[in-house]
């Protein structure tokens, strides 16, 4: 029996209120993965409670790590060093997390052991020779199926450190080399096309292990250790930014977002939105275990179209199926280019959302790395999210604003990245329904 859950979102508002999301994704990997090689104890609060950070734990559980959680949100995790993994008879399940898959592949290949990784039948899509070929450069040894997952990382071979301009701006990529450089002998050194999110250069100083990085670049010798440390994890961005377009585009809204990471490589989206006109203050700023955190204030302000800057789309990948939504409700033109990742992420998201935005009644021309969205009015319809999260939960938005319901197909996947989301929707003033799909079935 099918478990697909479909959505409907009403059209409702104004939002109000004061709300939280989730823990950020990115970190929660991040330090789930330096815990378990630390050694000694490391407390984790704010992790986030989603599929994608859970099959990374347990993997890591799979490989001899020791977890305990005495709370939502929380991990207690006893680190066994960073050569203290034990081989899995099993493969490895990394689920719907590309984040999973990629970095995990460069820790394992410095361990004395085999590993397999797998994945959901989203994640078997996606492109692995960017990181296969970057370790293979290093020394290791990577089966796939034609540089599709499953990944099969042969243990027991010496890593040498390299330097490496990466082909394709991708903080996955970069970690998976800095991953593996902890396990190589001499220097590593990352140079990225375009600057990505720094989480793994900043929590490996969290961790105790000396790297030096910048915008664009990061470089570490091998052969130190990880030392246990506390970290508490921000609000993602990225679940705050479909509230936060939800905001800026019902018309009464006024809006907090509390405790919102602001790493300047993850808000590309505040400013393109505020290029938009709109209304959006950053309160409450603060520094929490090294990231810079605030609260966002959205009120609703009228959108018009603009050129999205290139220099803004690697710090606004994630959030570009929202920028969708603010797009297709804006006055006049908005032009998105140079985003061509976004069609080798969850879903291809360039055509999954503009397929559902055109059947919505927009005006949208999809091009190979972006698309041209005039703004308008939307009606009620049917659209399909793919399994995409981002997706899915940006059509929620578009049902928010449109002259009728939205009926969503396939929204279960949800779950990977902002659990509790149609609570914290509701919450704010939506109105989604769940459905059966048209089997019958609700998960
Ligand atoms: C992530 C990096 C981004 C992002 C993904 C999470 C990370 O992918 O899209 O959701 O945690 O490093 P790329 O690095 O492949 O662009």
């Amino acid at each position: 029996m099918s478990t697909r859950l479909d959505w409907i979102s009403h059209p409702a508002g104004p939002l109000h209120g004061e709300l939280r999301v989730p823990g950020d994704k990115s970190i929660s990997h991040r330090a789930l993965m330096l815990a378990s090689l630390a050694e000694g104890r490391s407390h984790i609060e704010g992790f986030l409670e989603g599929e994608d950070t859970r099959a990374t734990a347990a993997i890591l559980q799979q490989l001899g790590v020791r977890f305990t959680a005495p709370a939502a949100g929380v991990r207690v995790i006893d680190g066994v060093g960073l050569h203290g993994l034990r081989a899995s008879t099993q493969p490895l399940d990394c689920g719907n997390a590309g984040t999973g898959m990629r970095l995990l592949a460069g820790l394992l290949a410095g361990q004395g052991f085999d590993s397999t990784l797998v994945g959901d039948a989203s994640l078997s899509r996606r492109p692995m020779r960017r990181v296969i070929d970057p370790l293979a450069a290093m020394g290791a040894r990577i089966d796939s199926h034609d540089g599709l997952p499953p990944l099969h990382i042969h243990g027991g071979i010496g890593l040498r450190g390299v330097t490496m301009d990466t082909a394709v701006a991708s903080a996955q990529v970069k970690s998976a080399i800095l991953l593996a450089g902890l396990y190589a002998e001499g220097t590593t050194e990352v140079r990225e096309p375009q600057p990505t999110r720094d989480y793994t250069e900043r929590m490996l100083a969290t961790f105790g292990w000396p790297i030096t990085f910048g915008p664009g670049w990061a470089r570490l010798d091998g052969g130190y250790r990880l030392h246990a440390a506390d970290v508490r994890i921000p609000g993602d961005f990225s679940s705050a930014a479909f509230l936060a377009v939800a905001a800026s585009v019902t018309p009464g809204s006024d809006l907090v977002l509390c405790n919102v990471g602001l790493n300047p490589r993850r808000t590309g989206l505040l400013e393109a939105l505020r290029a938009m006109g709109a209304d959006i203050a950053i309160e409450r700023t603060s520094q929490q275990g090294g990231e810079p955190v605030g609260d966002l204030r959205v009120r609703h302000a009228p959108l018009h179209g603009i050129e999205i800057p290139a220099a803004l789309v690697a710090d606004m990948i994630d959030e570009c199926p929202a920028l969708f939504v603010a797009a297709a409700r804006a006055r006049g033109r908005t032009v998105l280019r140079g985003a061509a990742e976004l069609r080798v992420k969850e879903s291809d998201r360039i055509a999954v959302m503009a397929a559902g935005l055109r059947r919505l009644g927009a005006a949208v021309d999809e091009r190979p790395d972006g698309a041209v969205i005039e703004g308008g009015a939307l009606h009620g319809g049917e659209v399909d999210s793919c399994g995409d999260h981002r997706c899915a939960m940006s059509f929620v938005l578009a049902g928010l604003v449109a002259e009728a319901p939205v009926h969503i197909r396939d929204c279960a996947n949800v779950a990977t990245s902002f659990p509790g989301f149609l609570d914290t929707a509701r919450a704010a003033g939506m109105v989604v329904a769940t459905s059966p799909a048209a089997d019958g079935a609700v998960p």
